[in-house]
C-alpha cells in the first residue's frame, strides 16, 4: 500500500516513491486548493495494515497524476495547463452538449449575428453543474464516501446536489434559512441534504466551513477552483466546434457573465489558448461589479453591497484564481443595468420563446450595448444564456421594466398652468409630438398650489434617448417637464404615489429601501422603524419580486439630524435617501414655510 503525508521520519525498510512541493491553504476552513505556504509531499512504502497519522491512501493509478497535480499547485496554471484540463474534464455524465444557435431577431436588429449558447437547456437549468461534476469526479473514493459540502442559495446549489446523486455520495448543501421554499424543494428533490442555518450567505458560509471540519466533508466551492472552472471551460470548447455546423468559424467576441469569476475563467482559458484573437467579454450588474473593480484595482476589492436583483451574479468578493486569470485574460470589461437586462430577458424571449434568469440574459444585454457604442455592423457575437431558475412571480416586475430599458416607455413630470384650457394644449402637445401618435402609459396628477399641476405622465417611446426629446418639445411648447425615464424613484414608487404633497409633513427625509422578500419580512421591518421619529410615508408594492421594496418619509427636525442618521446606521438595511431628489420634491414634498398645524 502506498501512502502520501506531509513531512515525516522513514522507518527503516521504507523507501520514497513520491516527492512533491506543495503549500498549503491558509483561506478559512482550509479548503481552499489555493497554494501558500510551501512544503514537501512525500510517498513512501508502507505495510498493508499501517495506519493512522496524517497519512492518506493513494492509489498507485493516482499516484503518478497526483504528483503532477501537486507539482503544478507550486505555479500558476497556464492557459494551455487549463486547455488540458478542460479538454479532459468529465461534465457529460449529467451536462448535456447545449445548443448554439442565431437569435434571428435580435441579430436582425442589431445588424450584427448574434448566437445563444442555450446552458438554460441544462438539466438544472444553468452551467453551475458541468464545474460542480467535474470537481466532484476528480475525488478520490475516500472522499466521495465521507461526501461533499456547499453553501449556496443558488444554481451551484442544483449542480453539487445532481451531481452527489450521479456519483452517489452525499452532498450537504447548507442554505441560509431566507431561501426560498421553492429552492430549498429543488436541492432535496434532487437528493440534496439541505441545512438551513442562518440569514444571511455568510452565515450559511460559516456554518458549511464547520461541518465540512467536523464531518471530514471536501467543500466544493462554487467558482474558486481548477476543476471547478475546467468544467466551466467546456462551454467554449462547445461553441467554437459548433460554430462549424453553423456554416462560419466567424466569432468576433464572447460575453460573459461574471459573478464569482469562474465561468468566465474557464471561458477565457480555452478561447486564448485556441483562439486567441476572439475577444472575451466580462459582464457585471453595475452595481454588482466585484470583478471589474478589482481589475482596475489591481487586487481584490470586497464591494460593501450588491445588488439583488441578478442574484447569480451578486458576489461581493471574486475568487483569487478567477480574479488572477480574469486580470490576464479578459479583453474587457462592462457592466449593465437592472432595465436593460429586463429587456435582454424579453429579447430572449422573442427569439427562442424561453425565459432566462437576469444572470442568464447579461450577456445579452452587454451586447447590444456594445454595438450601440462601437457602432459594429456585420461581426459574430456569442452570448453564454447561462441560468434560467426565475421565479415565474418576478416576471411581472421584469415585463414592467422591459419596456423602459428598451426605452419604450418614457417617463416625464410635467408642470401645467391651473388655468381653464392649459389641460387641452397639453393634449394637443402630446398629440402632436414628432414621431407619429402614441399611446399614453399612464398620467397621474395633483394640484400642488393654486398657481400650478404636476403631471406623472408615461408614454410609448420609440427607443433609446426619445425620452429627452420628449421633454425638451413640451418644454419648447410652454410646459416645464423633466424626463423620468431613468430615475429609479419615479419608475419604482412615485408612479403609484403622486398626489402626496401635504402640508404637514415638515422635515421630511425620504428613504429607499430594499430587503430580501419572505413571510413577516415585512412585519419586521416595521418593527426596527418604530419611531422616534414621526413617520410621514410609506409606500410599499408587492411586485413579485424576491426583493421587497420601501419607501418611507420620517419627519426628524434638523436638530437630530446626526442620531437619525446614527440609528439609519444601527437598522442594517441598504437604503438610498431620496430627500434631494427633484421628482420627490415636485410630487410629495411639504411646500416650504407651511408649518405643522
Ligand atoms: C445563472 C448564473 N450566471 C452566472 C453566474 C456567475 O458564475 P461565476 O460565479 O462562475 O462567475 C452564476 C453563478 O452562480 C449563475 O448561477
Amino acid at each position: 500500500m502506498q501512502r502520501t503525508a506531509p513531512l515525516i521520519g522513514l522507518a527503516p525498510g521504507r523507501h520514497i516513491t513520491l516527492l512533491a512541493p506543495f503549500v498549503s491553504s491558509t483561506s478559512p476552513g482550509g479548503f481552499s486548493p489555493w497554494p501558500y505556504r510551501p512544503g514537501l509531499f512525500f510517498g513512501w512504502t508502507a505495510p498493508a495494515d499501517e495506519s493512522g497519522g496524517t497519512a492518506y491512501d493513494v492509489c498507485p493509478a493516482t499516484r503518478a497524476a497526483a504528483a503532477q497535480h501537486l507539482l503544478s499547485m507550486t505555479q500558476p496554471l497556464t492557459p494551455a495547463d487549463y486547455l488540458k484540463k478542460i479538454l479532459t474534464a468529465r461534465v457529460y455524465d449529467v451536462a448535456v452538449e447545449s445548443d448554439l444557435e442565431p437569435a434571428r431577431n435580435l441579430s436582425r436588429r442589431l445588424h450584427n449575428k448574434v448566437l445563444l449558447k442555450r446552458e438554460d437547456q441544462q438539466p438544472v437549468f444553468s452551467f453551475k453543474l458541468r464545474g460542480a461534476y467535474n470537481k466532484m469526479a476528480q475525488l478520490t473514493p475516500e472522499q466521495l464516501q465521507r461526501g461533499v459540502i456547499c453553501a449556496s442559495a443558488g444554481n451551484h446549489a442544483q449542480g453539487v446536489a445532481m451531481s452527489a446523486h450521479k456519483l452517489g455520495t452525499r452532498a450537504v448543501i447548507v442554505m441560509p434559512t431566507t431561501t426560498p421554499q421553492l429552492k430549498v424543494d429543488a436541492v432535496r428533490a434532487l437528493g440534496g441534504d439541505v441545512v438551513l442555518h442562518g440569514d444571511s450567505y455568510s452565515d450559511a458560509y460559516g456554518h458549511a466551513v464547520h461541518l465540512q471540519q467536523e464531518q471530514g466533508l471536501t467543500f466544493v466551492h462554487p467558482f474558486d477552483d481548477p476543476d471547478v472552472i475546467a468544467g466551466q471551460g467546456t462551454i467554449a470548447m462547445e461553441i467554437l466546434r459548433q460554430l462549424q455546423k453553423l456554416g462560419s468559424t466567424r466569432l468576433d467576441a464572447v460575453f460573459v457573465a461574471i459573478g464569482g469569476g469562474g465561468l468566465v475563467s474557464g471561458v477565457a482559458n480555452y478561447i486564448k489558448a485556441v483562439r486567441p484573437e476572439i475577444k472575451v467579454i466580462g459582464v457585471q450588474m453595475n452595481d454588482s461589479d466585484a470583478m471589474m473593480q478589482s481589475v482596475q484595482a489591481g487586487n481584490r476589492v470586497t464591494l460593501p453591497d450588491v445588488g439583488l436583483f441578478s442574484d447569480g451574479t451578486a458576489v461581493k468578493l471574486v475568487g483569487e484564481e478567477t480574479f488572477r486569470i480574469a486580470s490576464g485574460l479578459v479583453d474587457e470589461f462592462m457592466t449593465v443595468d437592472t432595465d436593460a437586462v429586463c429587456a435582454a430577458i424579453k429579447d430572449v424571449f422573442v427569439d427562442t420563446r424561453s425565459i432566462v434568469e437576469p444572470a442568464g440574459a447579461l450577456a445579452v444585454a452587454a451586447i447590444k450595448q456594445y454595438v450601440a457604442t462601437h457602432k459594429t455592423k456585420g461581426e459574430t457575437y456569442a452570448a453564454i444564456l447561462c441560468g434560467a431558475n426565475m421565479n415565474f412571480d418576478r416576471l411581472r416586475f421584469v415585463a414592467e421594466r422591459a419596456e423602459v430599458g428598451e426605452e419604450r416607455e418614457a417617463l416625464l413630470a410635467v408642470t401645467i398652468p391651473e388655468e381653464r384650457g392649459s389641460f387641452r394644449r397639453f393634449c394637443e402637445v402630446i398629440g402632436g409630438l414628432p414621431g407619429g401618435p402614441r399611446n399614453v402609459t399612464e398620467f397621474n396628477y395633483r394640484i400642488s398650489d393654486a398657481a400650478r399641476a404636476h403631471v406623472f405622465v408615461g408614454l410609448t417611446a420609440h427607443g433609446k434617448g426619445e425620452s429627452e426629446k420628449l421633454a425638451r418639445n413640451f418644454t419648447r411648447h410652454g410646459f416645464e417637464a423633466l424626463d423620468l425615464t431613468h430615475d429609479e424613484l419615479a419608475k419604482e414608487h412615485l408612479r403609484h404615489l403622486v398626489g402626496g404633497h401635504s402640508a404637514l409633513a415638515q422635515d421630511e427625509r425620504l428613504l429607499r429601501f430594499v430587503f430580501p422578500e419572505r413571510p413577516g419580512a415585512l412585519l419586521k421591518f416595521l418593527s426596527l422603524m418604530q419611531p422616534t421619529w414621526n413617520i410621514s410615508l410609506f409606500h410599499y408594492r408587492n411586485q413579485g419580486a424576491d426583493y421587497g421594496r420601501i419607501l418611507v418619509g420620517l419627519q426628524v427636525p434638523p436638530e437630530d439630524a446626526a442620531a437619525f442618521d446614527a440609528f439609519l446606521a444601527t437598522l442594517g438595511y441598504p437604503h438610498v435617501e431620496e430627500t434631494l431628489n427633484p421628482a420627490y420634491q415636485l410630487f410629495l414634498q411639504a411646500p416650504r414655510g407651511d408649518a405643522k398645524k
